[in-house]
């Protein structure tokens, strides 16, 4: 077998078998095969796709690149991904919700790339909090406290690691066989009995639209029952940003807020959505409306902020900057947003905010590129409100004022308006089981 005909086979949109995606998975991941065969292959399985058998295949052979953790020590640990977006801080909210039911919480997170934050950077805004612990401390950490959030260790589905940034430098992010692998070869190596999904649908998604959606859904659920991990899609609206906040120090801002009460409506909608399901699969209540009653209820006894402290405390934080947010340290310049324009809000460019945000130094736009804490971008009017003209639609927080200026510019393009009365928008499109 060479990796010139497994290109070739799949140039001519034929059907790999499962030796060749082993073969090719192995000696990506051992450097054998360069990365320029790689991309041509990946390109090639992009432009042709897969079928579902060569989509199983790749994830498993991802799988098994590297260790597979067996979290069965402790409990029914169900885990939770998010296929990407702007101002998703939901997973800073809904594991100390989650672990503060008695639920262990143990989750390893990406960093941002592109246009979509990552969890990972989100916490290391936290002055102290150390994402990259080892395995045994992060058992020992859901032993103690029942939480511990920290970054996909390095010999976790290292072909993922591979593939994933390959795919970021030429374009081939947006493909259902590539990232259902992606997602579920980390989840089947982080060693969950169960996974809640959130897949993320709209302008600032992969997925554009509904169809495309509800495709990569079933087939990470269908590859999450032959691993024997039962899977649930929560399906999301990304057409506007999640909550009111972009940015590293930003969210946790939010989420923390969030925490203590005060949530956006959309932000509770999604964790109530999620977490109601989570509960489910963890054995804690097959009645949806009464689990959204208890989330509830431990957000409005401060438990989940509780939990949340002793996450960040446990894992070298300062919990003075949870305790008083205005610790967290501010761009040096916030510039408004103003409307030059009257009428509502029809639609937002949701991936060209992320790349907004990322431009003032909230994301990486390369791999290389160092992370700003504290800038990003705060949202005050989304799809469906009235703004007259003068109004403030959103604040730049930057430290360089040139570039707040030229993002402030950019972003008031990103709103489209119209005179008609515009519907606020759904924000849980459906959940495939
Ligand atoms: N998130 C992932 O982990 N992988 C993808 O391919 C896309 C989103």
């Amino acid at each position: 077998m060479n990796i010139l005909e497994i290109i070739a086979k799949k140039r001519d949109n034929k059907i790999l078998t499962k030796e060749e995606l082993n073969f090719f998975v192995e000696n990506y991941t051992n450097g054998n095969i360069t990365d320029y065969q790689a991309a041509a292959l990946i390109m090639a399985i992009y432009i042709n796709g897969m079928n579902y058998e060569e989509t199983t295949n790749l994830t498993l052979a991802m799988a098994n690149s590297g260790e597979v953790l067996d979290l069965s020590e402790l409990g029914k640990v169900v885990d939770k991904h998010s296929t990407g977006g702007i101002g998703d801080k939901i997973t800073l909210i809904l594991m100390p919700i989650i672990a503060s039911l008695g639920i262990p919480a143990a989750k390893m997170s990406g960093r941002g790339l592109g246009f979509t934050g990552g969890t990972i950077d989100k916490l290391e805004s936290i002055p102290g909090y150390n994402t990259n612990i080892n395995i045994s401390e992060f058992i020992d950490n859901v032993k103690n406290i029942g939480i511990s959030l920290m970054g996909q260790t390095l010999n976790l589905a290292p072909a993922d690691k591979k593939i994933y940034a390959l795919r970021d430098t030429i374009s081939c992010v947006e493909s259902i066989p590539l990232i259902a692998s992606s997602i579920m070869s980390k989840k089947i190596a982080a060693g969950a009995e169960k996974i809640v999904l959130e897949v993320t649908v709209g302008s600032g998604a992969f997925m554009k639209n509904i169809k495309d959606a509800e495709e990569l859904s079933k087939t990470m659920i269908g590859i999450g029952n032959l691993a024997k991990k039962e899977t649930i899609c929560v399906l999301t609206n990304m057409n506007e940003p999640i909550g009111y906040s972009i940015g590293n120090s930003l969210e946790v801002i939010e989420a923390v807020e969030a925490l203590n009460g005060n949530m956006k409506e959309d932000v509770k909608e999604i964790i109530l959505a999620l977490g109601s399901y989570m509960m489910m699969l963890a054995g804690k209540g097959e009645n949806i409306e009464e689990n959204k009653n208890k989330i509830m209820e431990n957000i409005n006894n401060k438990k989940a902020l509780q939990k949340f402290k002793e996450l960040v405390k446990n894992q070298g934080g300062d919990v003075s900057y949870i305790d008083d947010i205005s610790k967290f340290e501010k761009a040096r310049y916030v510039i408004p947003v103003v409307s030059e324009k009257d009428g509502y809000i029809k639609s937002m460019d949701n991936e060209k905010i992320g790349y907004i945000s990322s431009s003032l130094g909230a994301g990486r736009l390369k791999k290389e590129d160092k992370i700003n804490n504290k800038v990003g971008i705060t949202i005050n009017k989304k799809i469906g409100d009235k703004v007259n003209s003068e109004e403030i639609l959103a604040y730049i927080h930057s430290d360089d004022y040139d570039i707040g200026i030229k993002a402030a510019q950019k972003l008031k393009e990103c709103y489209e308006f119209s005179k008609e009365y515009i519907e606020k928008q759904k924000h849980i499109l459906g959940i495939i089981k």
